[in-house]
């Protein structure tokens, strides 16, 4: 690949023209020389450096985003932020997705990726990828609810849910934590109507066996790294 391609594709925040002025500038380097030539070919073992940081090449990339309410996870809706407004610049490159979608009040865990193939094992009924909420209703919570979640509730429309496990907190009797293997749309809200109730607080917590760290703040979010990526299929 070209060199100010190579950069351009991990750093979007760089368009080929910024790449060929620093090129131009002698702060590009592959594998310890300054490089002259944005026509270069490099590939993924050589060592691209600007202004002596690695650009390491990924072919994908895989973000944790603390969801806070009151952002769209699809592009601009009205005037309603989006998840894409709370991407850093230089993490911001084209072809991310929210990999299952939250709605606009829900907050929690939203992966952001540009990996089509993981994100449809991650979301595929199928493949039975956990995802935990944590959920507060109107009403209390009532112990019949976890034998109707495990037997596969039936929401409006008829449609059947598969089975899910529903824990009680122990603390708050609104609120408990429910374990999907599924993605349908308003889910988790319309599973609380199909027992009489309604959800007033929602956030996802984990997908897979990734949970959100405690230390990251609503609005933050991380790159999930390779050896955590797995982690996200995991059951
Ligand atoms: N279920 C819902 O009802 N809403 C969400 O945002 C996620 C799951």
């Amino acid at each position: 690949m070209r060199l100010d391609k190579y950069i351009s594709s991990q750093r979007t925040d760089l368009s080929r023209a910024d790449v060929k002025k620093l090129i131009r500038a002698g702060r590009v380097a592959v594998s310890g020389r300054a490089a002259s030539d944005a026509g270069l070919q490099v590939s993924e073992s050589d060592e691209v450096t600007l202004d002596g940081e690695r650009i390491e090449y990924k072919e994908y990339l895989y973000i944790m985003l603390n969801k806070p309410a009151g952002y769209v996870c699809s592009a601009r809706e009205g005037n309603s932020p989006t998840v894409y407004d709370l991407i850093p610049p230089e993490l911001n490159r084209r072809g991310l997705f929210p990999a299952g979608r939250l709605d606009k009040d829900t907050e929690g865990f939203v992966l952001m990726t540009d990996d089509g193939q993981l994100a449809h094992d991650m979301l595929s009924p199928a493949k039975h990828v956990p995802k935990r909420y944590r959920v507060r209703l109107v009403e209390p919570y009532r112990p019949e609810y976890a034998t109707r979640f495990a037997e596969g509730i039936e929401i409006d429309g008829g449609e059947k849910c598969l089975p899910a496990e529903a824990f009680p907190d122990e603390e708050d009797p609104f609120s408990f934590t429910l374990i999907l293997h599924e993605g349908k749309f308003h889910q988790v809200k319309r599973m609380a109507h199909a027992v009489g109730n309604e959800v007033v607080f929602l956030r996802r917590e984990a997908i897979g066996n990734l949970e959100i760290p405690p230390d990251l703040a609503l609005g933050a979010c991380l790159e999930i790294m390779h050896k955590d990526v797995e982690k996200l299929l995991t059951k």
